[in-house]
């Protein structure tokens, strides 16, 4: 079955991606499956009309759905729970979006959404897409720069934040982070919208500023406005190999077919059913699965402020699986990881009935296989590790429960989804045989869901994704295919690290370390960690003359990474150090430098300047206790 329905899709991309579009109420249906443009990427349902706010909410409505709840929050964090149903939700979404349209919010308009894990994060992305307007959500854990460069990048009329955050037991305002990054900006906003909570009340001083509450009370509702399969709903900002994150943008309609194929393909679940991904808005795990995919479905999205563990206890996860009655859950490995060092037996698990979970899935990093092994012992439904990335916005390789379960092999995403033609190529560009590790790539068109561009950078969207290897979407994962046609992704082959399922750019911490003034040269390195999957660490060349103390300057650098992207990047270690080992050429060895942290053997490669730097680095790193470096040993 599946391997009929993938071979479908790959030979008939066309006739296969039709049938699937008849999942979604558009109000065109479309004529044109796939063109291509004139860089030759393909568009979906380009002459399409839909809108996705009416095919997650009014439609369900009007076939009935009005009085099951659309949303279930839960917030140990501030004590608070609320139901909100397909009708409240559609009636709030259409009042918030006329108030967003009295704020001259028009289609094609963009709008930045910085907030936390609230129904309102929500609402203000379906009023955005009600409107046809873009939205950009950012993730709370970014510090103002990096919220500064994605409004400079995405012009947005309007910015809509939430007055606080609430991190554990900590309260913290978003006001001033939004106000920095206004300030830095070279473009401004026309208006900003602040949800006041009640935890923290922001002061709304600037002219500019606008109450949310003030604004909906005002509003008359608005209606869906048609836009075309190919029109944007969104931009995501991504971490790339260099500073300037990477505006990912999303059409409407391939996006709304491949999430509609995806719920019942992949995972299996119902209308009426309950789906919780613990992820947040902010990522794209957030955007597909959090906000859109489980409404296009009919489904109950569980809408979680808390974490795996603390809000109160590790026992949290298998709590909200009980008492909403959950049948799919999504979360990162990283959560599992957590949860099983502060309970090991899982003993808080026995004291909640989750016998409604049907299965777990997993993703954002590599599912280890100690990890899935803990799972698979501990839980009777299937434990599937699916593998994606904020660019493809749904999951490439994945086990498809819902169209035929295969047997799970620790370590492997399983196969590819149907509409993903996933090749290994090596260096050459020439196809690797089984068991042979080498780029992963998508053989073109890619379908539908996946990017549409990189915004208003065409050139980038060339370089990053598709100049390596013509004809293929380089993935920038390494990986393989075994024997049996099982793929195992095993990790990045560029710059970006996954530190707790989330990704972030050494290249960017690099930008911002090495612009301090007393660094000469530095390095961002990722290095193993048992809980966050990958940490990052600094080595630094003070400039000649420095004459400062070295634990100062480590801490001054700790402060700039945490001041400029954010607490997110979890940047906590630094070395000085007099030298680093470069090639002849002056390239930084930065693979030996994460083998060396990582513990393992290490050779002096012959292109080697200075042969000796490597034996004072793995010197320093082991007096530092950095990583595993006192297990590595050079051979
Ligand atoms: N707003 C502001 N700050 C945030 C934030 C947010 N939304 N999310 C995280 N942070 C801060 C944290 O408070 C922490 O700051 P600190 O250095 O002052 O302590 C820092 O960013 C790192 O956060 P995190 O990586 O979440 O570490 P943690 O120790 O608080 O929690 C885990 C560890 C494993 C429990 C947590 O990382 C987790 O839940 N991971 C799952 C990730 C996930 O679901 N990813 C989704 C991708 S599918
Ligand atoms: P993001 O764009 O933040 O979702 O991060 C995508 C990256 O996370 C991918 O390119 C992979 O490196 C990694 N990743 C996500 N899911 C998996 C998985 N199941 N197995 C291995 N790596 C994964």
């Amino acid at each position: 079955m599946y391997h009929d329905e993938f071979r479908r899709s790959i030979d008939q991309p066309e006739a296969f991606w039709a049938e699937q579009a008849k999942r979604i109420p558009w109000f065109t249906p479309p004529t044109t499956i796939l063109e291509y443009d004139e860089a030759n990427h393909a568009r979906w349902f380009v002459d399409g009309e839909l809108n996705i706010c009416h095919a997650a909410l009014d439609h369900h409505v009007e076939q009935g759905r009005g009085d099951q709840p659309a949303i279930y929050w839960d917030s140990p964090v501030t004590d608070s729970k609320r139901t909100i149903t397909f009708a409240e939700m559609r009636d709030q979404v259409a009042r918030f979006a006329g108030a967003l349209r009295d704020l001259g919010v028009e289609k094609g308009d963009r709008v930045v959404i910085y907030m936390p894990m609230v129904p309102e994060a929500l609402v203000a992305m379906y009023a955005c897409a009600r409107l046809g307007a873009i939205h950009s959500v950012v993730f709370g854990g970014f510090a103002p720069h990096e919220l500064a460069v994605r409004i400079e990048d995405a012009e947005p009329k309007v910015v809509i934040a939430a007055s606080c955050g609430v991190e554990g037991d900590r309260v913290l305002p978003y006001k001033p982070i939004i106000d920095a990054a206004i300030e830095q900006s070279r473009y401004k906003p026309e208006a900003c919208v602040i949800l006041q909570r009640e935890q923290h009340a922001a002061e709304l001083g600037m002219a500019i500023d606008h109450d949310w509450s003030a604004l909906v009370e005002r509003a008359a509702p608005a209606e869906c406005v048609p836009v075309k399969g190919s029109d944007p709903l969104y931009i995501l900002y991504t971490s790339g190999t260099t500073g300037k994150p990477k505006g990912v943008v999303r059409d409407t309609g391939g996006y709304a077919v491949a999430l509609a194929y995806s719920m019942e393909t992949i995972y299996d679940v119902a209308p009426g059913e309950v789906f919780f991904s613990a992820s947040d808005v902010g990522w794209v795990v957030g955007h597909s699965y959090i906000v859109y995919a489980p409404l296009l479905r009919g489904a109950t999205t569980l809408v979680y402020e808390g974490k795996p563990v603390k809000t109160p206890d590790a026992g949290a996860f298998w709590r909200l699986i009980s008492e909403y009655r959950v049948t799919s859950f999504f979360t990162a490995p990283t959560a599992f990881r957590a949860i099983k060092k502060e309970d090991p037996d899982a003993k808080l698990m026995a004291q909640y009935d989750i016998s409604c979970l049907k299965a777990l899935f997993l993703a954002g990093e590599r599912l280890d296989p100690p990890t899935f092994h803990w799972l698979d012992d501990l839980l009777t439904v299937p434990v599937i590790d699916h593998w994606w990335q904020t660019e493809t916005g749904w999951p490439i390789a994945a086990n498809l429960h819902g169209l035929e379960p295969m047997p799970t092999k620790a370590g492997s995403a399983t196969v590819p989804v149907p509409g993903f033609d996933v090749q290994i190529l090596d260096r050459e560009g020439e196809p690797s045989g089984a068991m042979e590790q080498g780029s992963v790539v998508i053989k073109q068109p890619l379908p539908p869901g996946c990017l549409a561009g990189v915004w208003r950078d065409p050139q980038r969207f060339h370089s990053a994704y598709m100049a390596a290897f013509p004809g293929y979407y380089l993935t920038g994962d390494g990986g393989y295919f075994d024997e049996d046609g099982y793929l195992f992704i095993m990790g990045r082959t560029d710059d970006v690290i996954n530190i707790a399922g989330h990704r972030l750019s050494t290249g960017e911490m690099e930008e911002v370390v090495g612009a301090h003034p007393a660094v000469a040269e530095c390095a961002v390195i990722g290095i193993h960690d048992a809980l966050k999957g990958q940490l990052p660490v600094g080595l630094v060349i003070p400039k000649d003359g420095f004459e400062g103390d070295e634990l100062t300057l480590e801490n001054e650098l700790i402060g700039l990474v945490r001041e400029k992207i954010g607490p997110i990047a979890c940047f906590k270690q630094v070395l000085v150090v007099d030298r680093l080992p470069k090639t002849r050429s002056g390239k930084i060895l930065r693979k030996l430098l994460r083998n060396i942290a990582d513990g393992q053997e290490f050779g002096v490669p012959s292109t080697i300047d200075d042969p000796a730097s490597l034996q004072d680095v793995h010197e320093a790193m082991k007096e530092r206790s950095v990583g595993a470096a006192e297990e590595a040993r050079q051979v």
